[in-house]
């Protein structure tokens, strides 16, 4: 990829992402769980740019959002309502009603009170709703504890023991059908073992609901496969399948996942051109345009994003922070990064930026949201303009008195 022409084409900061490379994680990730009926509901979180849904969605993926405004995108990208999860902890009303009345394949429910919401909704309606229910298997995935949802400290789904009387409420009501089972016990999971113990746990519930004649279809596996940002030894796609496939002996159910990392991280790459160079004493900073309302990740997480430098340099090499503009201290991209000395518009390449990059960015410090451009087939092309000023002040200016 010449980073150096689509800087130069598009300006800086960008994110480019190389859609070749997410067709191909989808199909080693669909081509894992042949043998069963599966739907990877690409996790729209991830990178909702509409082209890269759809993207997907000429693939044959599903959708799993959180949000109503990621169901329209999903269903604007062309993704069959048939293959749309609704999942989220906190769904209005109205998210619920649109979900609904858009016949999306189903909500996923995450707490009792939540199935009361959707009940009443249904009934309002007068349409029944395809529900499944998220249970919190208290699974400790060993990730960071930012992203690590499976354990009961976690705010996410249902204990097993509610699990199993909202099973059996949906199963007497006449607005509720219950469909499916869903369980995601973190995101960037390096290890196979908790996601088998919480898969088996699941299987064992769907085994005792069988018994109460409560049949689902759909075994929602979530998301959550790690990537390599740096050496992680990260689970391979197909014992990650055998892994849960290995849980559902004699259960005929199509299995649902939800990736996003996965299909999108490394596919894309956040550009960002250097301003200048700068000394506190000892300390060394790299100055850039891009900042942490552009990718958040580091300064949130203090995530590690491998950086690649294009510079005519041949300076020796010594450590640097690369930052960016905005006015926090937290605003880094990179720390401690063995750097030659660089140049006014050397380029910066922050690579496995194609997931939680641009949907994590703010206007903050009145900064406008940056371009994305896909490569697909050798052709680069923009998915999504440049915010101008204008656009970022657009919904404020009408009440300037
Ligand atoms: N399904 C559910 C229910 C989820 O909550 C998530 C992610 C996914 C699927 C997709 O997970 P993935 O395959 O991408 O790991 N902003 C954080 C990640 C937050 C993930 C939230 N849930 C980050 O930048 O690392």
């Amino acid at each position: 990829m010449d980073f150096k022409e689509l800087a130069n084409k598009y300006k800086t900061p960008l994110y480019v992402y190389d859609l070749d490379y997410m067709a191909t994680q989808y199909q080693e990730l669909k081509e894992a769980f042949k043998g069963r009926k599966s739907i990877l509901a690409y996790a729209v979180k991830a990178n909702s740019n509409l082209s890269v849904i759809k993207h997907f969605a000429q693939l044959g993926a599903g959708a799993d959002c959180v949000s109503i405004g990621e169901v329209r995108r999903a269903l604007l990208a062309g993704v069959a309502p048939y293959k749309i999860i609704f999942s989220g902890v906190g769904k209005s009303d109205d998210e619920i009603r649109e979900a609904i009345e858009s016949d999306i394949l189903y909500i996923n429910v995450e707490s009792e009170a939540e199935l009361g919401r959707v009940e009443l909704i249904a009934k309002e309606l007068d349409k029944p709703s395809r529900i499944s229910i998220r249970v919190n298997p208290n699974i400790d995935p060993k990730t960071h504890p930012y992203i690590s949802t499976g354990l009961h400290d976690n705010k996410f789904g249902v204990d097993i023991e509610s699990a199993k009387r909202m099973y059996i409420r949906s199963k007497n009501s006449s607005y509720l059908e219950p469909v499916g089972i869903h369980f995601h016990i973190g995101s960037q999971l390096t290890e196979l073992d908790p996601i088998r113990e919480a898969a088996e746990i699941v299987a064992d519930m769907i085994r005792s609901l069988e018994v109460l004649d409560i049949e689902l279809k759909f075994f929602d596996i979530g998301g959550g496969l790690g990537i390599k940002y740096d050496d992680e030894t990260t689970i391979k796609p197909y014992d990650y399948a055998q892994a849960i496939l290995g849980c559902l002996t004699a259960l005929d159910i199509t299995i649902i996942c939800e990736p996003g990392r996965f299909l999108t991280a490394n596919a894309g790459y956040f550009l960002t051109k250097v301003l200048y160079e700068k000394k506190n004493g000892e300390k060394r900073f790299v100055v850039v345009d891009g900042a942490m309302n552009d990718l958040l990740r580091p300064s949130l997480y203090k995530a590690y994003h491998k950086i690649d430098v294009i510079t005519d340099s041949e300076s020796e090499k010594s450590k640097a922070d690369i930052v960016g503009p905005v006015c926090e201290s937290g605003d880094f991209l990179a720390k401690d990064c063995e750097l030659p000395i660089l140049e006014h518009n050397d380029l910066v390449v922050v690579n496995s930026a194609g997931a939680y990059g641009f949907t994590m960015a703010s206007n903050y410090n009145t900064r406008g949201r940056v371009a994305e451009v896909a490569i697909k087939d050798g052709e680069d092309r923009l998915i999504r303009k440049r915010e101008t000023f204008e656009d970022i002040i657009a919904n404020e200016k009408e009440f300037l008195d």
